[in-house]
């Protein structure tokens, strides 16, 4: 009987691991068996999750990497694939959230929050979809928002970096559904992270990070589409996306960028 090699560990890209959600889910993904590679700009953070991914036992490769520089992100992505194999499990997590009231509104602004949020993000999905397509097997994951749902005060361009995220991840989804990738699509509504910990306006239905990282990641296990939490929060984004402006207009007064 000849032996066999063992199978590979499925490799996990993640941007983001340096706090926060990303970090969060990094001990899970590492738990579950996988090569966690934790991506994001805090080197020194990245270790420290990798030390302690390593002292459980797990794998864990920290590379450090800015997802706003397009070249940066797919050299890192072809020399992780060059050296560890083919990424099974993009998980693009990085994210910033600097609010930014109307009268500080500029193009630079909002460009320099697309830059991360969403370009950070299509950058990875551009170094890792051919291989995957290629190989008819993968899972992308985004980490979107609720705020990506409808406009919001001193959010515009928070806001509309998850909204083209999240549409964006869905028409891939759509398009590819059949060719063996899978597209999740993950919606939080606040959670304690060090993003929210400056937030001075309510936070309705804020969550613990242990649960909020509990859910992200048993919908990447099940490969579920969109999942969007806590319930309660996305109940009441739903039905406000039904709303019509004047109604939407006034529940958001009490929150105006200009009363903050
Ligand atoms: N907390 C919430 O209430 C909430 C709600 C909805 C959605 N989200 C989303 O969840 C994700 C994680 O946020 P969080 O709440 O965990 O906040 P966080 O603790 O501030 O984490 C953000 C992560 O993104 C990384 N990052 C930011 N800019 C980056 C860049 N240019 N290149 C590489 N990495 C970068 C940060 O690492 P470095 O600074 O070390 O680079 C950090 O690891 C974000 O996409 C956020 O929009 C959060």
């Amino acid at each position: 009987m000849s032996a066999q090699a063992a199978p590979r560990p499925r490799l996990t890209f993640l941007t983001g691991a340096s706090s926060g959600l990303g970090e969060a889910l990094a001990y899970r993904l590492a738990r579950e068996g996988d090569t966690v590679v934790l991506t994001a700009r805090r080197v020194e953070n990245l270790e420290a999750v990798a030390r302690k991914i390593r002292d459980e036992g797990g794998l864990a490769v920290p590379v450090a990497l800015d997802v706003s520089d397009h070249e940066a992100v797919m050299r890192t992505l072809g020399a992780v694939e060059a050296e560890h194999g083919p990424v099974d499990r993009l998980i693009c997590n990085a994210g910033i959230g600097d609010p930014l009231p109307a009268r500080q509104f500029t193009t630079d602004a909002v460009r320099r929050m697309f830059e991360t949020n969403l370009y950070g993000v299509t950058s990875c999905i551009e170094a890792v979809l051919p291989g995957m397509l290629e190989r008819r097997s993968g899972h992308i994951v985004g980490v979107s928002s609720l705020a990506g749902y409808r406009g919001l005060p001193a959010s515009s361009s928070y806001a509309a970096s998850k909204a083209a995220l999240t549409v964006l991840l869905e028409s891939l989804r759509v398009e590819i559904q059949t060719s063996g990738v899978a597209v999740t699509t993950i919606c939080p509504g606040f959670v304690k992270t060090p993003m929210t910990e400056r937030n001075k306006h309510p936070m309705p239905f804020i969550m613990e990070l242990e649960d909020a990282a509990e859910i992200m990641h048993d919908a990447i296990r099940a490969k579920t589409t969109h999942v969007a939490f806590p319930w309660q929060l996305a109940t009441v984004v739903r039905a406000g996306r039904l709303m019509p402006d004047a109604i939407y207009d006034r529940v958001l007064a009490k929150q105006r960028a200009d009363k903050r």
